[in-house]
């Protein structure tokens, strides 16, 4: 499969980020919830929940770094033609779609990494270093990027979920092979 995209098939490397972010995503919600339920001296598949913090704290920055990657390939590479089956309307919500996704790619990081820098509670990478803190303590800022945080974790999975079903009711309903555009080694 061509690294590129063509005028007619997404390529590998749009493939591989997509899927990447898509599978990383689920972790940080994964974790999310247990980092948010489980008690300080518990533990979880031998994991504490400052196990569970360090890890999605350090893969939602490792998100940013893909996302970047993603946003800077798909402005250097075009993208492929629209598929013929979607309608007007579908093209025209999944282009405003699109760009919320990319708005939450972004932002859920940079607002979680704000929050954890201006609470003073920090970034242990991976949970073996220290990141430094640039901004310093600023309670305001903690509550705001917190709050921030917490809702577009909530509106992602509204976009995410209209993506999801329009690619489904595509593939699955109207039997177009709408999914084989992105999946990896498939052909349209
Ligand atoms: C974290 C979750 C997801 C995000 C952020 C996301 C984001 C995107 C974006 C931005 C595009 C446009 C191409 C690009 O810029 O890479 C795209 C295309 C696509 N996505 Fe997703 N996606 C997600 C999950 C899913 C899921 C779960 C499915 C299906 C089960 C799916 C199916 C597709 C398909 C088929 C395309 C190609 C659409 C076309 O032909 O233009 N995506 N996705
Ligand atoms: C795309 C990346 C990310 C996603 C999808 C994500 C998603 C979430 C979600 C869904 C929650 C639970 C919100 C709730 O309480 O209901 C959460 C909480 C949290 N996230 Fe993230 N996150 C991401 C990146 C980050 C990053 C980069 C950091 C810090 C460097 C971070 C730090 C936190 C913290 C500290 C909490 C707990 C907030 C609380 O106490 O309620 N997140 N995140």
């Amino acid at each position: 499969m061509p690294l590129k995209n063509s005028a007619t098939h997404y390529g590998a490397v749009t493939r591989f980020l997509h899927w990447s972010v898509f599978m990383l995503f689920i972790w940080q919600y994964l974790s999310a919830a247990i980092m948010t339920h489980l008690a300080k001296d518990q533990t979880l598949l031998h994991l504490t929940q400052g196990d569970y913090y360090h890890w999605h704290k350090s893969i939602g920055l490792v998100l940013l770094a893909l996302a970047l990657a993603r946003w800077i390939w798909r402005k250097t590479t075009p993208l492929p033609d629209w598929a013929p089956a979607l309608s007007p309307a579908e093209r025209t919500f999944s282009h405003w779609n699109e760009v919320r996704l990319y708005g939450c790619m972004f932002l859920l990081p940079i607002s979680g990494y704000l929050f954890v820098m201006a609470g003073g509670f920090g970034v242990k990478l991976f949970g073996f270093y220290d990141l430094p803190n640039p901004i310093g303590k600023q309670g305001g800022l903690a509550t705001i990027m917190m709050v921030t945080h917490i809702v577009l974790g909530y509106a992602a999975v509204v976009f995410i979920a209209w993506h999801t079903s329009i690619a489904l009711k595509h593939h699955w309903f109207e039997q177009d092979g709408f999914l084989n555009r992105m999946l990896p080694f498939r052909r349209p």
